[in-house]
C-alpha cells in the first residue's frame, strides 16, 4: 500500500487584485476584488514506501505549495490526501511525528537560540528516548558536519550551515517521510555533496521515503530514479528519469573546433546551432544520422581541430517537455 495518496488535489489563493493607477488603488481600498490562483489543479499520485521522489518544475509551479498541504501547513481547496493513512491538516498533531520537513528557504529553527538547545527542545517536544537521541545527534554531528557550529545561535550561521542543522532537527524524531523543499539553495558545492550523500544514506539505510524538490537538475539525476514535473499547478510527468531521457535525448550535439575560422555552411542531417570563432556546434538525431557519417563528412571538406559529440542535458529535456506543454495550452 502506498505510504501517501494524493487524490485530485487542488489548493486555490485568493489574491487581492490591485488596480492601476492613484484612483484604482483607491477603489481597491472601498471595494476590493479578487483573482482566484489555482496554485495545485488536481493533481494525483502516490508513494511507496522507501522511494526517493524529485518534484521539480519551474518557479511558481505548485511546488511548496504541494508540500505545504502534504505536511499539513496548508489545507487543500479540494482532494484529499493521506499521508500513512492519516489526514495531514485534520489530524496535524499526529501526522508531525511520522514526518520532516525541511524548507530551504527559511529555517524552522529558534533563531537567537544555538543548534544544541534547538534540537534538545525538539526531543523534548517530541519525547525521544534519551539513548536514541544522543544516537541521532552524534550520527548528525559526524555525517551533517554539525560540530563546528553545533554552539552558535542559528541567526550566525552561514546558510550552508543553517540548512545542515535544519535537517538534522527534521531527523531527530525518526520520522519515516522527509519533505526536502530546495534543501541545497544558496549551498556551496562541497555541501552540497556531502549534503546529497546524506540524504542518499538515509535513504538507503533507514528507508526514509524522500519528496525533494530542487531547480539543481544534477542533483535530481544523483539522487532520485522517479521524477514529477509540475507545471501551473498540474503535473506534467510522473514516472522515471530514465523515460525521460531517452524519449527526448536521441538528440545530440556534435561540437567541431576547426583550425581556423570557417563560414557558416549546411550539413545534411544536421543543424547549425551556434557558431563562435573557430567552433560550431551541430545538433542531430543520432537514430537518424550517426555521428560517425557527419564528422566523415565534415572531416572530408574542412581542417578540423577537434571534435566532441555530447549528449542534450536534462536541463534541455525539461526544457523542451515545458514547451510542448506551452504549446499545448496555447493551441487548446
Ligand atoms: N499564500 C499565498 N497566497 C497567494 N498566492 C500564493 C500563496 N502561496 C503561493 N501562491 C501562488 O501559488 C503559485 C504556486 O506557488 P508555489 O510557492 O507553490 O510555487 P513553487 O513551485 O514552489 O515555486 P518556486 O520554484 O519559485 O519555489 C504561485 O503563483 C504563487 O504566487
Ligand atoms: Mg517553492
Amino acid at each position: 500500500m502506498p505510504i501517501i495518496e494524493v487524490n485530485s488535489v487542488t489548493k486555490e489563493f485568493k489574491r487581492r487584485k490591485k488596480r492601476p493607477g492613484l484612483w484604482g488603488s483607491l477603489s481597491g481600498l472601498v471595494s476590493p476584488t479578487y483573482e482566484v490562483i489555482t496554485a495545485v489543479d488536481a493533481v494525483s499520485f502516490t508513494i511507496e514506501r522507501g522511494e526517493m521522489i524529485g518534484y521539480i518544475g519551474p518557479n511558481g509551479a505548485g511546488k511548496s505549495t504541494t508540500i505545504k498541504m502534504l505536511s499539513g501547513i496548508l489545507v487543500p481547496t479540494s482532494g484529499k490526501i493521506s499521508v500513512l493513512s492519516l489526514d495531514p491538516s485534520r489530524q496535524r498533531p499526529e501526522h508531525t511525528r511520522h514526518i520532516g520537513v525541511v524548507f530551504g528557504q527559511r529555517t524552522s529553527l529558534w533563531w537567537d537560540v544555538p543548534v544544541a538547545d534547538s534540537l534538545r527542545l525538539l526531543r523534548d517536544v517530541y519525547k525521544v528516548p534519551e539513548a536514541r537521541y544522543r544516537q541521532n545527534l552524534e550520527r548528525f554531528t559526524d555525517l551533517l558536519g554539525l560540530g563546528e557550529f553545533i554552539h552558535v545561535p542559528v541567526r550566525q550561521l552561514s546558510l550552508g550551515q543553517r540548512v545542515r542543522a535544519d535537517i538534522a532537527a527534521a531527523l531527530m524524531h525518526d520520522p519515516s517521510i522527509l519533505f526536502l523543499d530546495e534543501p541545497t539553495i544558496g549551498v556551496d558545492v562541497i555541501s552540497k555533496e556531502r549534503l546529497r550523500n546524506f540524504i542518499r544514506e538515509i535513504n538507503a539505510e533507514q528507508g526514509i521515503t524522500v519528496l525533494l524538490t530542487t531547480h539543481d537538475m544534477n542533483e535530481i539525476e544523483k539522487l532520485c530514479t522517479r521524477v514529477a514535473f509540475i507545471d501551473h499547478g498540474r503535473i506534467l510527468y510522473d514516472g522515471s528519469l530514465e523515460a525521460i531521457s531517452s524519449r527526448y535525448s536521441s538528440e545530440k550535439v556534435l561540437a567541431v573546433e576547426f583550425e581556423e575560422e570557417i563560414p557558416d555552411f549546411t550539413l545534411a542531417g544536421a543543424t547549425l546551432r551556434r557558431s563562435e570563432g573557430r567552433k560550431k556546434w551541430f545538433a542531430f538525431n543520432r537514430s537518424e544520422t550517426p555521428a560517425s557519417t557527419l564528422i566523415a563528412e565534415i572531416s572530408n571538406h574542412y581542417p578540423v581541430a577537434d571534435l566532441t559529440v555530447t549528449d542534450v542535458e536534462i536541463e534541455a529535456v525539461i526544457r523542451a517537455m515545458y514547451g510542448d506543454q506551452a504549446r499545448r495550452v496555447r493551441e487548446s
